[in-house]
């Protein structure tokens, strides 16, 4: 990696010197946005960055749900050596934050007005100490399921709004041969279908489970009956599911091969990189049940503190290019979430896109915007990671009922506080 980023260097210096252009302070970013989709929406901020004259160093560390990122991470900091500007989800920034590691943006921040433009929700994780710490970039949400159209028309059943009518539509597919649930097994990929499941249960039961951490929720009869469902969706998976990435499973419900995946709204960004239109190839619906609620998560750039002028004003410069209301919708349209800020014309995106928009400021002002377990946006990695401990064993049948896990989920988050 420092071979690639000395030569990247050592590039622009030379560029610089030929065309006299004033220096430019290069930015090391690390994510885990190597999918088609999220690849190309990280071209719009690479080339938006680019006509400001901040170079790019790339850092990807492939893994949805940004774990093997995290862990990467870690080992940077550690070694004294952190990179410029991360990628990164709810309460990893704020332990960040915690540590005295990040960056001080409140003097962009204030003379750009982000106070007014972005949702207080996101605001409870770009802020530590009253100081913003990061730049949201995005609000995506992970109730969602993305169905194909053929495969739905097919089964001569409506889009589902319900529980049972869903398990009905999953089970005319069986019926006609195709894998009904796409899905990879991964614990995060587990844990956001449960996110989804958890919140049809009701949104009072959600919060008190997820948010507020409630024994009594966690391992109840209503947690029960999330897990028994479940088990139950984990029934119409196709025998190779295990490990599989989230986006090659996007990918079988694009190709027809299965009917639907349950997914944050990054699964968007595969079909329209696929080049396919929502309506026509695809459907995208809430999570039956979780209609009017959002479970969100918002992908932002924190900024590590490093020293030298340049380097500090390369990582201003990016947060403000991330902030402006023009690039929030080019970028999002292409990564298939929400702007970050409320301002932001919806004229560009597609019907999906409209709908997310929508959605999230009709559950903000309602009080069911929630963020996602799954997703880091509910509580502290510990817990979420006690959380996807039991999830996935639920998921594949190591407790005997739903009542069981329940009572598995209790005891880890217990444990893990
Ligand atoms: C989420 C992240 C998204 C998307 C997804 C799959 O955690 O917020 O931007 O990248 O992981 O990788």
């Amino acid at each position: 990696m420092r071979g690639i980023v000395g030569r990247k260097m050592t590039m622009v210096a030379a560029l610089m010197a030929t065309t006299g252009m004033a220096a430019a302070e290069d930015v090391e970013v690390l994510h885990w946005w190597t999918s088609g989709g999220e690849a190309a929406a990280l071209n719009v901020l690479k080339d938006d960055l680019g006509t400001k004259s901040i170079g790019w160093v790339d850092m990807p560390v492939a893994g949805g749900g940004g774990e093997a990122a995290m862990t990467a991470l870690r080992a940077r900091v550690t070694a004294g050596n952190p990179p410029t500007a991360v990628q990164m989800l709810g309460f990893d920034i704020l332990d960040w934050a915690g540590e005295g590691a990040l960056g001080d943006l409140t003097d962009v921040a204030a003379a750009e007005g982000w106070d007014a433009v972005v949702p207080v929700a996101l605001q409870g994780f770009s802020k530590y100490d009253g100081k913003w710490i990061a730049a949201p970039v995005n609000v995506h949400s992970t109730n969602w399921v993305w169905i194909n159209k053929a495969a739905l028309d097919a089964t001569g059943l409506g889009e589902p709004t319900t529980w049972e009518e869903l398990v009905a539509i999953l089970d005319a597919m069986q019926a006609a041969g195709i894998t009904p649930l796409a899905h990879g097994g991964q614990a995060w990929q587990d844990a956001t279908v449960f996110d989804a499941v958890v919140l049809g249960l009701g949104t009072d039961f959600y919060k008190a489970a997820f948010i507020d951490l409630d024994p009594e929720a966690l391992g109840g009869a209503q947690m029960a009956e999330a897990f028994d469902r479940l088990i139950k969706l984990s029934s119409y998976v196709d025998e190779n599911f295990s490990g599989r990435d989230w986006n090659l499973a996007s990918s079988m419900v694009i190709n027809g091969e299965a009917g639907m995946q349950m997914m944050g709204d990054w699964a968007k960004g595969e079909f329209v990189n696929a080049g396919k239109v929502p309506g026509a190839d695809f459907v995208c619906i809430r999570f039956p049940g979780t209609q009017g609620a959002v479970t969100f998560n918002s992908d932002q750039f924190a900024m590590f503190g490093v020293s030298g002028e340049g380097a500090v004003a390369a990582q201003g410069a990016m947060a403000s290019a991330i902030m402006n209301p023009v690039f929030q919708s080019a970028f999002n349209v292409v990564k298939g979430s929400a702007p970050a800020r409320t301002d932001v014309p919806n004229d560009a995106f597609d019907d999906c896109g409209k709908k997310a928009m929508a959605d999230l400021a009709a559950a903000n002002d309602s009080g069911t915007l929630f963020g996602s377990m799954a997703h880091g946006h509910a509580a502290p990695a510990s817990v979420k990671n006690a959380t996807y401990d039991v999830i996935t064993a639920a998921f594949n049948g190591e407790y005997a009922d739903g009542t069981a896990a329940a009572a598995a989920l209790a005891d880890a988050v217990a444990a893990a506080q």
